[in-house]
């Protein structure tokens, strides 16, 4: 009993580590040019403010380890949304996850 008491507290922490360690900081010009292009060029399928996404994916829940696919995605495309590549450049796409990671309320 005691043991697996302490064997809970041990995974929460673990937890706790994992998503502190997850959480990159973004300055804010970076967030808010990235809401800027969202708003633009995003919102149409994605939702106002990353909600209501409908048939697109739901950006609030995209996984903030694989920022890699992330820009795989953005910039080449997947099914049907388009590619953005052509028209982003490297940093502006790492703008666009700034504003993805860093959410709606810090914008
Ligand atoms: C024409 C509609 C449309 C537009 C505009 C659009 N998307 Fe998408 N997006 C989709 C759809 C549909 C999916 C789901 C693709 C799938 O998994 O089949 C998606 C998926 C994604 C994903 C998840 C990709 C993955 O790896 O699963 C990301 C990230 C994303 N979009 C970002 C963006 C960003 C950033 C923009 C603006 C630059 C954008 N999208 C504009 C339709 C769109």
């Amino acid at each position: 009993m005691k043991l697996k008491f302490s064997l809970a507290i041990g995974c929460a922490v673990a937890m706790i580590g994992t998503s502190a360690a997850a959480q990159e900081e973004f300055a804010p010009e970076k967030i808010k040019q990235g809401a800027g292009m969202y708003s633009q060029h995003c919102a149409p399928c994605h939702g106002p403010r990353m909600a209501d996404p409908e048939g697109a994916f739901d950006l609030r829940t995209f996984p903030t380890d694989q920022k890699n696919r992330f820009l795989n995605s953005v910039t080449k495309g997947k099914n049907s949304m388009p590619p953005w590549g052509g028209l982003f450049s490297a940093d502006e796409i790492e703008s666009l996850w700034a504003y993805v990671m860093a959410g709606e309320k810090k914008r």
